[in-house]
């Protein structure tokens, strides 16, 4: 059995992530494709369960290192409970966020270092570089803009624009790093963004369409 392919995506707050993940899903589904959606924290009951704590409110006050320990936790249970069966059944795997988003959030906006990053997902990672990995490239304040403003529910979204602006600029040193970032160019409607992503995947032999 030929491995699947694992394809992950990433973006900023306002990005149009989960209208495009939606997108994408529809599309493949179209194609009578055998994927498996997961997303990150979360994807599988554990890493749900710990989703609610690093999302939640009540824990205003959490330090920046259980923050990334927690994601990076979160995220070995995922590959082991979702990821590794489903690439190994041959199947493609579209995950919604990654260790990029690691990488950007709390190794760059939050300051801990990308090597700090790196090394509490050695473990998680061993094995599991994204074949490919889209990035929604459109800067915060101008995704603000265009929605009229941020969502404030959750406890990172609580951040402000200029924590929000650090992500966008972690993210363009992940890409720096590794090759496997591909800039997704969201200049347009949701639907040029939907087939430019389409685009890219056909492109790179991930989807036959
Ligand atoms: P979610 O509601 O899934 O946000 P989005 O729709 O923007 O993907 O919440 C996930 C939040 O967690 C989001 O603010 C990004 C953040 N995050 C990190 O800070 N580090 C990580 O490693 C991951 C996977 C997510």
């Amino acid at each position: 059995m030929t491995r699947g392919k694992f394809v992950t995506i990433e973006g900023c707050e306002g990005a149009g992530k989960s209208t495009q993940v939606r997108l994408l899903c529809e599309w493949l589904d179209s194609l009578g494709i055998d994927y498996v959606f997961t997303r990150e924290p979360g994807g599988c009951k554990t890493s749900e369960a710990i989703r609610e704590i690093i999302l939640s409110n009540d824990y205003a006050g959490m330090d920046a290192g259980c923050e990334a320990l927690l994601y990076a936790g979160a995220r070995l249970q995922n590959l082991r409970d979702t990821v590794e069966p489903a690439l190994a059944a041959g199947k493609l795997v579209i995950c919604d966020r990654y260790v990029d988003s690691s990488f950007a959030y709390q190794g760059y906006a939050r300051g801990l270092g990308f090597e700090f990053v790196e090394s509490i997902n050695r473990k998680a990672l061993e094995g599991h570089t994204p074949d490919l990995t889209l990035f929604l490239d459109i800067r915060p304040a101008e995704a603000f803009q265009r929605k009229h403003g941020a969502d404030k529910s959750d406890r990172m979204e609580c951040e402000g624009l200029a924590f929000h602006e650090k992500v966008y600029e972690g993210y363009k040193e992940a890409q720096r790093r590794f090759e496997r970032i591909v800039s997704v160019d969201c200049g347009g409607s949701k639907e040029e963004t939907a087939e430019n992503i389409k685009k890219i995947l056909t492109q790179m032999g991930i989807v036959e369409a």
